[in-house]
């Protein structure tokens, strides 16, 4: 009788640690706490992640900036969290807004909240159709658009602000394609991969590309049925758009997680190189490749960063994720791509030790 009240005073007590981040928490890594622990609010409807750090951003002593709140909107096969978590630097929550969170951008000169809303893939959450909204700095909605003549809405990956008020976006459109030479049906459908560039006030349509007309399904490493089954409402995700950047000559750079490449696009849709994948313009030292990548991001005409994922879901070609800063040539004269930074923020010596919440 005992045991059984403790265990029950021991579970209440774990919910109610909802306002502190975990750190390390075994119980939390083995899956004990469940497969998605949240956090539980007397007074509000919602349920935020319960964190459990690797390190502590307040503790890490590489990051000098953290003054500042975090915004993160946690998604995957299990989470649906569709709203923006406000952190503290030590992980308490400060505030929750709807949407998830598509980062801080400039608008008209000032910094603007993105958020999405919208419907998901239907199996894997992988990609979405929706609105993005821009919230001023008192959180005041100031617009809310999408793609424009397409059928499907704007998708969550990827939404970049320009400096003449536009926005680019990408989606997920279900094409009907005979699919034999790829191993599926001869009518089925894939998802092609679109890149809109759209006035925010008017509407107005300024760039437009799709990967079929440009990229063949061959070149992808998704092969049919990893990802979809063909059908309408779960098409074929060949190429698997994630993130855009517009650069100053007017170039589009076009990260692909399922060709395992990024694309160098001139204004007219024509590839101008390819990085990584099967057909690279670029030459990589062994162990360097990078393979189901995000956040595809030129700083200047010889460092690109990216989100290394090193996995999918169906295959693991390194143990751990990493981000990666390379030197390459944005004119592609040299071929040789070469690592500044390859980080890997799980490694031993970025973890914390001491905090009260490990167990
Ligand atoms: C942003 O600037 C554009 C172009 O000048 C203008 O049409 C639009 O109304 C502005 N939007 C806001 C919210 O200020
Ligand atoms: C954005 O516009 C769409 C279409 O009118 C609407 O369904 C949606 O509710 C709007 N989003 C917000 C946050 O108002
Ligand atoms: C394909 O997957 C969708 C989503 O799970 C499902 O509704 C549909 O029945 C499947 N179709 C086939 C032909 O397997
Ligand atoms: C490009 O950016 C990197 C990283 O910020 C910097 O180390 C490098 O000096 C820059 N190169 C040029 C040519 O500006």
């Amino acid at each position: 009788m005992m045991l059984i009240t403790i265990s029950l005073v021991l579970s209440l007590f774990q919910q109610s640690l909802a306002s502190t981040a975990f750190c390390q928490n075994k119980d939390y890594e083995s899956g004990a706490l469940g497969d998605f622990p949240s956090q539980l609010y007397n007074a509000a409807p919602f349920h935020p992640v319960q964190l459990n750090y690797a390190l502590p951003p307040a503790k890490c002593p590489s990051n000098d900036d953290i003054d500042g709140y975090f915004f993160l909107s946690p998604g995957s096969i299990d989470t649906l969290q569709e709203d923006t978590s406000i952190i503290n630097a030590d992980g308490t929550l400060v505030g929750s807004i709807p949407g998830l969170f598509m980062g801080m951008h400039k608008y008209n000169g000032t910094n603007h909240i993105a958020t999405w809303t919208g419907t998901h893939e239907p199996v894997n959450n992988a990609y979405g159709s929706g609105y993005i909204t821009l919230l001023d700095d008192t959180y005041s909605m100031v617009a809310n658009f999408t793609t424009v003549n397409l059928g499907v809405g704007a998708d969550i990956h990827e939404v970049e602000i320009t400096s003449s008020s536009t926005a680019i976006m990408v989606a997920y459109l279900p094409r009907r394609t005979d699919l034999q030479a790829y191993g599926g049906p001869m009518n089925g459908y894939l998802a092609d991969s679109i890149v809109q560039e759209v006035d925010i006030a008017t509407g107005r349509l300024s760039f437009s590309w799709n990967a079929l007309e440009h990229v063949d399904p061959s070149e992808s490493y998704a092969a049919f049925g990893s990802t979809g089954n063909g059908s309408v409402e779960y098409p074929w995700d060949y190429f698997h758009i994630n993130s855009v950047q517009k650069q100053p000559d007017g170039n589009y750079l076009i990260s692909s997680r399922h060709c395992q490449a990024v694309y160098l696009i001139d204004p007219s849709g024509t590839i101008i190189w390819r990085m990584g994948g099967k057909k690279s313009d670029f030459v990589f030292p062994q162990g360097l490749e990078f393979s189901w990548q995000h956040h595809a991001r030129i700083h200047n005409r010889s460092t690109l960063s990216l989100f290394n994922n090193g996995a999918s879901e169906w295959q693991e070609d390194l143990p751990f994720a990493q981000g990666l800063l390379l030197k390459f040539d944005y004119s592609n004269t040299n071929k040789e791509v070469s690592a500044i930074n390859a980080r890997n923020p799980f490694s031993p010596s970025h973890r914390c030790s001491g905090d009260p919440s490990n167990s």
